[in-house]
């Protein structure tokens, strides 16, 4: 398992450009399940998630060209689908590996895909995914930890759906479902993530019927069939909000190129309280540090509330701001695993239930570190950034199924961090 060897204290200077998004190439990549031809993805971002999800769908006999990915673009095959199933062992590494069964049970009326267990983060189940399809007819037997899936006779049928707690990948599986039911399909306390509207806006190229995407209620009229198409991923604006944390932790003053200004409203707003300068200019932005971080509360909510994917480095900016701040994780029973290791470095935090109360303090210093899940192990790597000294950062495997090569890209802007391979 690689490492990474950080030394903190040096400021960044310079431009990069942001990659396309895991979270809207996940559910685009499940969504060649539904076409009668190829679906051709550019700017996807060449990251471990996305080379599961292709190994996912040639396990069911469609032609992905991984090679591809690396040159950022894929066509997704999926006409010679022969084997509807979702095997724990692929399964067991990628959560989103269920965004197949909507597709599957829409496009074959059957599927096999292994229970997800629980993650670093929380149990995660997928009850509320289930629950809207069955409304849509779907039937579910579990048999030695798979979901045995099918559609009734004459294929799912539309229903109003009103989701009991917003879930994002559980919006994405059931419109993507919804597109080829009989009939109309109306999604309530639906996700409005960017990403689900990336995904929304992808099906209707491939000739889906879909209106109401980014509010909390859409409506899917079914179609026949849906043809291939060509679609460009959206920006990253999780990576994005991950690199505008290290500027503010290392110092200096950056350029990214591509950036999803929109998307990130809520996040920016956050950021210019801590005393970041932002600066929008076209299609980028320019961000500079302040000499002192200011500390800022911070509550995650679905979108367009502060997201639950930033959390994490949001807690490594505020362990070196001046003065304290109260962070409230509400999307998951468990997303403070980075804690105990930013104590590590000197960080002053004390947990209550799902409230992290953190303390500011003068300085870091670096020390041996293990990351646990992804974003936790991004909020390592900028913490350590603003650790005086070497920080070493083990099982970075977690950080490449997220980010395409995040340390890469803060090297480039000068930040002293050296990958050692196992
Ligand atoms: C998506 O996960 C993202 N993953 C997550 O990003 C993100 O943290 C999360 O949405 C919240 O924004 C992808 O898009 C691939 P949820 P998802 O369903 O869809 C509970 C990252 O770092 N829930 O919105 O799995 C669930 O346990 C990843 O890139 C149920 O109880 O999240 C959680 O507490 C991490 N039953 C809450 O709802 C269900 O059927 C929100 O989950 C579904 C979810």
């Amino acid at each position: 398992m690689d490492k990474l060897i950080v030394t903190g204290g040096f400021p960044l200077k310079g431009q990069v450009r942001i990659s396309g998004a895991k979270n809207a190439a996940l559910p685009l990549m499940a969504a060649a399940i539904l076409a009668e031809s190829p679906l051709k993805l550019t700017n996807l971002p060449a990251l471990g998630d996305l080379l599961t999800m292709g190994r996912l769908l040639r396990f069911m006999g469609g032609q992905v060209e991984l090679g591809r990915l690396n040159a950022n673009e894929a066509e997704l095959d999926l006409t010679g689908l022969a084997r509807p199933e979702a095997p724990h062992e692929l399964v067991k590494t990628m959560r989103a590996s269920a965004l197949v069964l909507g597709p599957l049970l829409a496009r074959l009326g059957r599927a096999k895909v292994s229970l997800p267990g629980g993650c670093a983060i929380g149990v995660r189940p997928i009850d509320l995914h289930l629950k809207a399809l069955q409304a849509m007819g779907a039937i579910f037997d579990l048999s030695g930890g798979d979901i045995v899936a099918r559609a009734p006779e004459g294929g799912l049928q539309g229903a109003e759906i009103r989701f009991e707690n917003v879930t994002v990948t559980g919006t994405e599986n059931v419109m993507m479902a919804a597109t080829l039911a009989q009939g109309r399909t109306v999604l309530a306390n639906a996700a409005r993530e960017p990403e689900v509207v990336d995904t929304g806006q992808a099906l209707r190229a491939m000739g889906a019927r879909l209106t109401g995407l980014g509010t909390d209620t859409i409506i899917i009229d079914g179609v026949s069939s849906l043809k291939g198409a060509s679609y460009e991923v959206m920006p990253d604006r999780i990576e994005a909000g991950t690199l505008l944390a290290a500027v503010a932790l290392a110092g200096g003053e950056i350029t990214l190129l591509g950036f999803p200004h929109e998307a990130l409203a809520t996040v920016l707003a956050k950021l210019r309280a801590t005393g970041l300068t932002l600066t929008p200019q076209g299609p980028d932005l320019v961000a500079r540090a302040p000499a002192t971080l200011m500390a800022a509360d911070v509550i995650t909510q679905p979108h367009p509330g502060f997201p639950t994917d930033m959390q994490a480095q949001f807690m490594a900016m505020m362990t070196a701001a001046r003065g304290t701040s109260v962070i409230t994780e509400t999307i998951f029973e468990n997303r403070f695993m980075h804690v105990g290791e930013l104590r590590r470095l000197g960080a002053n935090i004390s947990l209550e239930g799902r409230t992290a109360v953190v303390r500011g303090v003068e300085s870091l210093s670096g020390a041996p570190l293990t990351a646990s899940d992804l974003r936790a192990s991004a909020s390592l790597v900028l913490a350590s950034l603003a650790a005086r000294g070497e920080s070493q950062i083990h099982r970075v495997y977690h950080l490449d199924r997220g980010y395409e090569g995040l340390d890469r890209k803060l090297s480039s802007l000068g930040a002293s961090i050296q990958r050692v391979k196992a």
